[in-house]
């Protein structure tokens, strides 16, 4: 028998662009994927792992997207937004903190993830460094890397209650040359809130350095305690992006909103022309009534305080009594290094064997997230006590 030639493979297609390889999964949602497999087997899960309120949005903005929906017509609207709500959101500025900010700078947005790509794209040329919180959201990292931007990671530190400072941003513009500083307060994972001093201290660095500067603030409105200021009382040239998912309980409606200066609407309003046209008009519509349902959003915001009492009650029992601040937002980062160094593993293990869903710090924190895990709080207050009676039983 003669030995036949074994064929080399052919050459593996280029599936993707280098820019696309680069953008990490969020395992946040694969680990929703994974809970919803167990559901679809008829076994339960306590979901912990999604950042997403459990309440519906407020009744006026349902009745008013029912109302819209029956006229039968939903039309595009100017990219920036339909006037009326660019006003709304101007007046809630006004009323909540005292700042004047013109309607014309408003740009409405499909939720706040679109803010970041338009401002990312409006700002900078490729190769620009972003310094982003680590620990943070992920998608400021996945979306630079998908800009061919360069994310420069501003590491927290527990001695500053893992809030970004004047010092470390000083510290870092001098090794990394960045054009720009994104925070968030509250912030995700950590629930940090920047208080207003420091947050001040942080604007007036990066106008001395010559930075743009980015504030998320889609958790304003839900905090414990702590004031939650806007970056536009202490520098009117920020880039605020704001949403209407969390404190609105509205993440499928995705709409959103950034405040921009003078000298970048038109920039903006070119490039939300060509990448979305315009937000939902349906949405848009329903946001208008948003501002108005003060009660039902306290409401809420009171649920997830009781929700995390109970949890911060709880969690030290379990051993997972180290958690980063948890200001506002609705998360707990939860130190597991008593437990593992394998977050991932651990977060798949607690799945399978207890019926927790929650998400492995790798999202957020590259460096430190494999020994921390996010537990969202945002559920009803009997998924967080029934989370607890699984975790007792798991981790005994
Ligand atoms: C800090 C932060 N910013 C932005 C977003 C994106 O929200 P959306 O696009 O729904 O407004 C999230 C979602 O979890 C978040 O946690």
């Amino acid at each position: 028998m003669t030995d036949k030639p074994i064929p080399s493979p052919p050459p593996s297609p280029i599936l993707s662009s280098r820019r696309a390889a680069r953008v990490a999964p969020f395992l946040a949602m694969d680990v929703m994927s994974a809970a919803a497999a167990r559901e679809a087997r008829g076994e339960g899960v306590v979901h912990m792992e999604v950042g997403q309120p459990s309440a519906p949005a407020p009744r006026g903005v349902i009745a008013a997207a029912q109302a819209a929906l029956a006229t039968g017509a939903l039309p595009y609207t100017q990219a920036l937004g339909l006037p009326a709500l660019r006003e709304r959101i101007a007046r809630h500025y006004a009323e909540t903190y005292g700042v004047a900010v013109a309607p014309s700078r408003i740009v409405v947005t499909t939720g706040s993830s679109a803010g970041f790509v338009l401002a990312f794209l409006a700002l900078f040329d490729a190769g620009a460094r972003v310094a982003v919180p680590q620990p943070g959201y992920p998608a400021y990292r996945s979306l630079l890397h998908a800009l061919d931007l360069v994310p420069a990671p501003l590491i927290l530190r527990d001695a500053d209650r893992f809030a970004p400072t004047g010092v470390a941003l000083r510290d870092l513009h001098a090794r990394e040359a960045l054009a720009c500083i994104l925070v968030m307060s509250p912030a995700n994972p950590s629930g940090t809130v920047i208080e207003p001093e420091r947050l001040a201290d942080l604007c007036a660095t990066a106008r001395g350095l010559g930075l743009r500067f980015i504030s998320d603030e889609i958790y304003h409105g839900l905090a414990y305690g702590l004031p939650t200021e806007t970056a536009l009382r202490y520098d009117d040239d920020a880039i605020v992006i704001n949403s209407f998912s969390k404190t609105w309980c509205m993440t499928g409606w995705r709409i959103g909103w950034m405040v921009v200066p003078d000298w970048l609407v038109r920039p903006v309003e070119r490039l939300a022309q060509n990448l979305y046209i315009s937000a939902p008009y349906l949405s848009q519509v329903a946001a208008l009534a948003a501002f108005d349902a003060v009660e039902e959003v306290e409401a809420v915001r009171a649920g997830y305080a009781a929700n995390r009492a109970l949890l911060l009650d709880a969690f030290p029992g379990l051993g997972l009594g180290r958690t980063h601040p948890a200001d506002g937002a609705f998360y707990l980062y939860a130190d597991v290094s008593a437990l593992t160094n394998d977050a991932s593993a651990f977060c798949r293990r607690m799945l399978d064997e207890a019926g927790v869903a929650a998400t492995p710090g790798l999202d957020f924190d590259a460096v430190d997230g494999g020994h921390h895990v996010r537990f969202s709080f945002a559920g009803s207050r009997s998924d967080c006590i029934d989370a607890v009676r699984r975790l007792k039983g798991w981790l005994r």
